[in-house]
Parts: C-alpha cells; structure tokens; sequence
C-alpha cells in the first residue's frame, strides 16, 4: 500500500486532472483534501474532453473510491452538474463517491456573496465566483453548514435560513440580491447528492484500502499561507493541507509529485514575475490553449520561474516533478527561463523573502535554444531532440527535484515515463 500525492507546483491549472488520470490507474481511492468547485480538471477519455471541479479525476477509471475530504468546500449544484456528465458518458459512478460528513458546503449565498464582494473590491482577486472564500470564511467563524447537515432537509433548511439573516444583518447582501437565489433548486440538488455523504475515516484509515492517490487542486502558490496574498485562494493547496483535509498526517506520504508546465500560467489578479506581454506571451496562449476550464478567462502566461519552483519544492517536500506540455515550447527559436530576480539592486535566489513585493523583482532570465520540432509523438525520454534534453536537465537539476514525468501533449498516450 502506498499513499501518493498530486499537488500544483506553480498558480494552478499545470495539468493536475491529466496526471491524476495517469496515476489513478494503480489507487483504489483517490481523494481530494481542499477547493471545491473553483478547480477544473481536464482529462481525455475515450479521446473525449472531461472537465471535473469536484469529483476526483479517478472517476474515470473504474478502480477507484472516490473521496471528497472533510478539508473541501462542495457544491451540491456543482456535484449534480458533474453527476450529469458522468452519465453522459456513461462512467460508473455507483458506489464509488464518498462526501465526507464534515465538509463544509457551498450555498448560493456563498456564490452570492463572492460576487458582490469581487465586485466591490478595489483590488480584484478575480476570483472564479463559485463561493469558495465565503464558505471557507464561515468555517473559521464556526457558523459554517457542513455535509452531514444535509442529511436532514429541514435542520438544514433552518441553518440556511439563518445564515441568509447574518448576510442581511451584516449588509453583505441586499434584499433585492436574494431574488435572484434559487433555493428550490439547491435544496434538490442537496437531496440528490445525499447518499455520497459518508464517514472517509473508516476508508482512509483501514489497513487493506490497497494505494491512496491524493489530488491537489489549484497550485502551491495560491495557498492561503505560502502563496502570493492576498491573490489566492483560500485553502491550503499545498501538500501540508493534506495533514488537516483528510487527517493523513504528513510521515504518512510515500511520494509528493509536483506537477508544473514547462512555462508558467496565471489566471486572476496577482504578481507574475515571468508574466510575458509580448508576441511570445500571445503564442503560448495560443498554442498551449491557455483558457481557463472553470471560468473561460485567457491565462496570463510566461516563462519558467526557478525560483518559484524551488519554493514550492520546499513548501511541499516535492520527492518528483511531473513536468506538462513540453510540447508547447516545440516552435520556439528561443525559451527563456528565469534563474533569479533583481531586487532593489540585490540578486534574490528566494522568492519567500521576496512574496510580498513581487511586483517590484526584475526576473533575469538564461537562454535556451529551441528545438523546432514537434516532440508529440516521442515515446521515451531518448527520443526527444538535444534541445529539449538539456532544458529539462537544467530544470530538474536547478529545482533540485527528479522529473520523473513528462507530458508532451494532452492525451492520455502523450506521456514519458522516465523512472
Ligand atoms: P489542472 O487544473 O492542473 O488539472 O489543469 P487544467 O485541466 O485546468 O489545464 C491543463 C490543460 O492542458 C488541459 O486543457 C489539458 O488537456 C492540457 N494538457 C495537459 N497536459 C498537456 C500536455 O502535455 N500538452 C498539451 N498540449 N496539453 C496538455
Ligand atoms: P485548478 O485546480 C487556476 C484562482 C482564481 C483566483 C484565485 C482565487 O484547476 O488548478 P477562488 O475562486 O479560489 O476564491 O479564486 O485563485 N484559482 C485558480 N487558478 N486554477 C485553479 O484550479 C484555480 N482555482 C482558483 O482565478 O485568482
Ligand atoms: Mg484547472
């Protein structure tokens, strides 16, 4: 038995939902420890594009239990939705997903009050409007309604009614706002999604459960704690939110896979050293296909950051990188990838002492020649050009974490294994 954990290596959407697909393939449960539906996970099966936000990637493939942790955020609407296109496509889900009894769940005033407050902010986060700093806000303020409240309608109707008071109490919607709430609808999505809401415990925690695949949502520095605040989210998204998500203590873990494209991504407010305006930023987006799967926003896009990947190494004691879309850098003459930042005169290696002024840091770049052929169809690391080789080398050796994988086109096939 061992317990293997997927996490985001750099501001989310690195290709988590592919790797999972992958690794699942050998879990007999694949569990989610934080997030809710801000997340979108992308895999290809049966050549067919699936997007998941909640339930675990490991639906796919019938092996699998699939846990929705106590650390989590859930969204009975959003779930019913998910359920919808697993029919569609004709996944097996029947007695393979389990809600946990203390995750905390998503209302529409929760989504309600995202927005007004995305829409009063001055420095807009850009969040994805789906509820999730509101829900996790009032599990800290311990007035939170949790999945085991859904097991009776009405004390959960009750909760729900009282909470709606507070908002209005407290101006955080008007009365007007509530017209556009559905709770007829929601309160039927809840009962649909009742018979998933179980203890994890007894799953988690038995000796026999054969391998646990752990699936991180958004990216290490997006994390509440460690990440660029305040343009995060608002769960710990990195491998220590696993210890308090789903109780797995963190001596528990066998290996912590980190997963980063070959460049790097941003969708939403916040600092990105990286970040490109020019013609190359233009033809990652274009090529890497860079809209977001949960919102549809374009992502902002830039080259490889060294120094937030070796933070983020450290914040989630990576043992392997799992390193996507290589094959977005095959018409570069040039790549380009930061080894430091300049600041205030001073070379700077850490991004920590740098996280709250990273809007100032001039990022300094090496250069690589690019390979100039399309590497798609490789199926061994030796089979990849020259070029390709040695930006990969320098990475894994720079970050000082093995690249254990390596994706080289969306598809499930369009893999490297190199261990
Ligand atoms: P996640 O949130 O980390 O699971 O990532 P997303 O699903 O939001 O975004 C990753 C996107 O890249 C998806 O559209 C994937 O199908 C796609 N993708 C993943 N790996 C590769 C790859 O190696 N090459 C290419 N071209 N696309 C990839
Ligand atoms: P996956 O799992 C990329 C970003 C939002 C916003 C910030 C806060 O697909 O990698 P929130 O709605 O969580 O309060 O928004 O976090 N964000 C993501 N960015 N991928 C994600 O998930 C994200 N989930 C949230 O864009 O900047
Ligand atoms: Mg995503």
């Amino acid at each position: 038995m061992s317990i293997n954990v997927i996490v985001g290596g750099q501001w989310g959407d690195e290709g988590k939902g592919k790797i999972v697909d992958l690794l699942s393939k050998e879990a007999s449960v694949v569990a989610r420890y934080q997030g809710g539906s801000n997340a979108g996970h992308t895999v290809y099966h049966n050549d067919k594009k699936i997007v998941l936000h909640q339930i675990p990637t490991g639906i796919l493939r019938q092996n699998s239990t699939c846990i929705l942790g106590k650390g989590m955020v859930v969204d009975p609407d959003g779930i019913v939705e998910e359920i919808e296109c697993l029919n569609n496509n004709k996944i097996d889900y029947s007695n393979r997903i389990i809600i946990d009894y203390y995750a905390h769940i998503v209302t529409p005033l929760h989504k309600l009050i995202d927005q007004i407050n995305e829409e009063k902010s001055g420095a807009k986060i850009g969040t994805t409007c789906k509820g999730i700093g509101p829900t996790y806000q009032d599990k800290y303020q311990r007035i939170g309604i949790r999945a085991i409240d859904l097991l009776d309608l009405s004390l959960l109707k009750d909760k729900l009614e009282k909470r709606i008071k507070i908002a209005l109490d407290r101006n955080e919607i008007s009365s007007d706002d509530l017209l556009n709430v559905n709770l007829t609808d929601y309160y039927n999505s809840c009962t649909i999604i009742n018979s998933f809401i179980q203890d994890s415990f007894p799953i988690l925690f038995n000796k026999n459960v054969g391998n646990i695949l752990i699936e991180g949502a958004q990216g290490t520095l997006l994390d509440i704690d460690h990440g660029t605040f305040p343009y995060v989210t608002s769960s710990n998204c990195s491998s220590g939110g696993i210890s308090t998500g789903l109780g797995i203590p963190g001596n528990k873990l066998d290996n912590i896979i980190g997963i980063f494209k070959a460049y790097v991504t941003r969708v939403g407010g916040g600092p990105f050293p990286t970040e490109l305006f020019d013609d190359n930023g233009k033809k990652l987006q274009s090529i890497g296909k860079e809209l977001g799967a949960t919102t549809g926003r374009v992502r902002r896009c830039g080259w490889f950051d060294i120094v937030a990947a070796k933070y983020s190494a450290s914040i989630n004691g990576l043992t392997g990188i799992a390193l996507t879309k290589l094959d977005i850098l095959d018409n570069f003459e040039t790549i380009y990838v930061c080894t430091h930042y300049e600041f205030r005169n001073k070379k700077i290696t850490e991004l920590s002492s740098v996280l709250n002024y990273l809007d100032e840091v001039i990022p300094v770049y090496k250069q690589f020649k690019g390979w100039n052929c399309s590497i798609e169809e490789a199926s061994s690391f030796d089979d990849l050009p020259k070029e390709a080789k040695v930006y990969i080398e320098f990475l894994s050796v720079k970050i000082g974490v093995p690249i254990e994988i390596i994706s080289i086109g969306p598809k499930r096939h369009q893999i490297l294994n190199l261990q």
